[in-house]
Parts: structure tokens; C-alpha cells; sequence
């Protein structure tokens, strides 16, 4: 890769300031500092909590004469006690900012953490629906630090968090456009050890995001041309990442891939997040898998609407006869490379969610950016054949 780019450490200030590189976990005590933050509160989750690579980068802040605790009761799939727990933590240590360092749960909780400790309105007020979002009060939105520990979901990039609502089940999209973290540490070399099975999850979860922004049919270019190479670069790196983990190359490109999914679907998102979110709700699969489980569904759904779309997508892959199957097909070769099931009932999803499912798919802020407007019924209709594995 080499020969492309001269080496694959760079600082890029968009959409935030993001240091991006190999090793560049050292930097995470000037980060803080930088962001403004004296005393951070560190969010991860359990699993990360003991392993090396938490400790390489508690070892960096404390190196800067900085301050910290660990908050780690973040479970995959976010829950309102993980964050009444976790703004109860920060507000108990007098804190002023977060590291939020972790996969998109972590980060997500982390994020949330920062937004919410000085807000007198309850959490789901701040769905990311409408105008809502002004109803916080922005000056007690405390900065953050963000540190992706896997490549999938982008979180470090975005202006939102996902967390699931105890009152109906379902997993909300909180927004605010102050929890972009200030400063993102974008280190390939922290997902080296991440398993295979998590690497193609969320890897496809970035995927997904690149996609459905793509045939999203809001206007904006922007968020196309990052799409485009987003999807690219996923189809380059993540059969290498999933193969061998510990290809350094491989990693950096789907870091990358990831943020820029996160950026791109500030043009929308679609059917797959819609009828994923109720799954991770009701079932617990997690989210990464779940959007690659019924991707090719939802395209063969979509083709009628998104077949020019598709058909530029496949030639900037440069696949063989472009066209809209083309798409299609190249999923599905993809999916069964890397390990992903082919139906829901695969990964514990059957028919009996369907009833409850289907008009929360259609109640969810993604289905909105679907390129064919999608009922209750058309919902439970696409969620019958990712059961049933008919596409
Ligand atoms: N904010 C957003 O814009 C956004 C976008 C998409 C998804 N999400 C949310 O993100 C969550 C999913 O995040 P995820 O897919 O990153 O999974 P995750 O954060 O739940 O992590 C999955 C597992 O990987 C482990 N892990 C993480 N990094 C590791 C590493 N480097 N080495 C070894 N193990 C590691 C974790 O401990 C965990 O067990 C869902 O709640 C989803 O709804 C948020
Ligand atoms: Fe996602």
C-alpha cells in the first residue's frame, strides 16, 4: 500500500479533529488536554476493561499528569441503567469530559455519558426526531475524547448515540450536534487482536452505513463521494482484516472505512438499520450482524427504485457486468467469505418477533432515508424472507 501513500499516519480536521495512525494511542493524554478536559472519566466496556490495550492508554494519560477513572458496566446493546450508572459515576468523581474508549457500545455510552450529566430533561426527549435536539441546554455538554476499538460503526464521527428505551423496547437514536467528540484517536493498531467474528460484524456494519447512505435519496453529494470510497475500501480490506487480523494495512483502511461510513450517512440510513435496531432490541444479536444478515434483503427490496444507483455502484467496484444483481451478488459472495449466516432464524431471530418488529421498523428514524417508502406490513413482509432465507 505503500506505493498509494506515502506512510498511514495523517491528522485530518473533518468532520472533527481525528489524529490518525498507528502507535497514536501515546497521544491520548495531550488529546484530553487539548479538548480541554482536566479530570476525564474513561468509558469502556467489560470485555476491554483487562486487556492491554486499556492499559497502554490509562498509561498514556497518566503519563500527561492526568487524572482518571474507569467506567466500564456498558453492556453490547446499551441500556438507560448503563447510563444513569454512568452519569452517577462521573458526577460522584467531579468530572469534566469523557474518554469514551471502546466499540460502538462504549463509545455510544461514553458519548451519552458526556451529553446528558448536566441535563435536567430526560434522555429519550433528545431522540434524534424533528427539532428536538434543541430542547438540551449546550452549554452543559461536557467535551469528549473518542478512541474506536473496533471498525464498524463510525461512532467517533458522529453526532449520535444509540441506546435502548426500557418503556417500549426499542433501541433510540439520541442526537445532539455537540456530542461529536472534539478529538478522535484513530488507532489501527488497538484493533490488531479484535476477533475475526467481531472484525466482519462490524466491518459490515460500516458497510451497511456506506450503502444505505448511498441509495438514500436525500441530496447530498457529499456524503455520496465519501460512501462510494467507503464501500470500496470495505471491499478491498475486510476479507484481508477477517483472514489475518494482524495485517496493519488492512486494519488503517477499515478504520477509515468506518469513520467514513458515520460521515456519510448524515445523508440517511434505511431499511437495514430499521429492521436491524428491533432485532438487537428484542433478540440481543448485535448490530454489525444483524445489518449483514438482511443487507441483501433489503437491497433486492430496494432494486427497483435504486437499479441505476446499484449499477454505478458495481462499475466504481469495478465488478464484472455491472448492474444492480451485480450488487446483490457481490454481498452475498462477501458475506460468505467472512462467516455471515444467511437467514435471521441463523442468528436467533423467528417469526415470532415479526408482529412486535414490523411497525417498530417503521416507527424508526432510519426507515426514513429507505429509497422505497416502507409500511408496517412491507416490513413484516421483508422481515418473513430474512427468516425464511427467500430473497
Ligand atoms: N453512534 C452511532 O452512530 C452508531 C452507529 C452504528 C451502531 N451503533 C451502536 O454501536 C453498538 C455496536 O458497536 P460495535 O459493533 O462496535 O460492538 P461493541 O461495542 O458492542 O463491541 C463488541 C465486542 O467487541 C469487544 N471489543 C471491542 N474492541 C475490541 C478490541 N480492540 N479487541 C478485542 N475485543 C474488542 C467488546 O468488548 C465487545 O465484547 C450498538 O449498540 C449499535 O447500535 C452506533
Ligand atoms: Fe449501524
Amino acid at each position: 500500500m505503500l506505493d498509494r501513500y506515502p506512510s498511514l499516519t495523517a491528522n485530518w480536521s473533518y468532520p472533527t479533529a481525528i489524529r490518525f495512525g498507528p502507535g497514536r494511542i501515546a497521544e491520548l493524554g495531550a488529546a484530553v488536554k487539548a479538548a480541554g478536559i482536566s479530570k476525564p472519566l474513561f468509558v469502556t466496556d467489560p470485555g476491554l476493561a483487562g486487556l492491554e490495550i486499556v492499559a497502554s492508554a490509562l498509561d498514556a494519560v497518566k503519563k500527561a499528569g492526568v487524572e482518571t477513572a474507569v467506567f466500564s458496566r456498558v453492556d453490547g446493546n446499551p441500556t438507560l441503567k448503563n447510563l444513569d450508572d454512568g452519569i452517577s459515576a462521573y458526577r460522584a468523581g467531579g468530572h469534566d469530559g469523557v474518554i469514551a474508549f471502546g466499540g460502538g457500545s462504549a463509545m455510544d455510552v461514553g458519548k451519552l455519558i458526556a451529553f446528558m450529566a448536566g441535563q435536567s430533561r430526560p434522555v429519550f426527549d433528545f431522540e434524534d426526531r424533528e427539532d428536538w435536539w434543541t430542547r438540551a441546554n449546550s452549554n452543559a455538554i461536557a467535551p469528549i475524547v473518542a478512541v474506536p476499538t473496533t471498525a464498524g460503526t463510525g461512532s467517533e464521527v458522529g453526532r449520535a448515540a444509540v441506546i435502548t428505551d426500557p418503556a417500549d423496547h426499542a433501541k433510540k437514536i439520541i442526537f445532539h450536534p455537540l456530542m461529536l467528540p472534539k478529538i478522535v484517536i484513530a488507532d489501527p493498531a488497538l484493533t490488531l487482536d479484535l476477533p475475526a467474528n467481531i472484525t466482519a460484524w462490524t466491518g459490515m456494519d460500516a458497510l451497511s452505513h456506506s450503502l444505505e447512505a448511498w441509495c438514500s435519496p436525500m441530496f447530498h453529494p457529499l456524503g455520496e463521494g465519501i460512501a462510494l470510497e467507503g464501500i470500496r475500501l470495505v471491499k478491498e480490506w475486510l476479507p484481508v482484516a477477517v483472514e489475518d487480523g494482524h495485517n496493519l494495512d488492512s486494519r488503517a483502511f477499515m478504520l477509515a472505512a468506518s469513520s467514513m461510513g458515520a460521515i456519510a450517512f448524515q445523508k440517511g440510513l434505511g431499511a437495514m438499520h430499521a429492521m436491524s435496531h428491533p432485532c438487537s432490541s428484542l433478540r440481543g444479536t448485535h448490530h454489525g450482524l444483524t445489518n449483514a444478515v438482511v443487507m441483501p434483503y433489503v437491497l433486492a427490496n430496494n432494486r427497483g427504485a435504486v437499479g441505476e444507483r446499484l449499477a454505478a455502484l458495481a462499475r466504481y467496484l469495478d465488478l464484472a457486468d455491472p448492474g444492480p444483481e451485480t450488487i446483490i451478488d457481490w454481498v452475498l459472495d462477501l458475506r460468505r467469505q467472512i462467516g455471515i449466516p444467511h437467514t435471521l432464524a441463523d442468528i436467533g431471530v423467528d417469526d415470532d418477533i415479526v408482529e412486535e418488529a414490523a411497525p417498530m421498523a417503521e416507527r424508526d428514524p432510519s426507515s426514513a432515508g429507505n429509497p422505497v417508502a416502507m409500511t408496517a406490513s412491507d416490513y413484516a413482509a421483508l422481515y418473513e424472507k430474512a427468516i425464511g432465507g427467500r430473497l
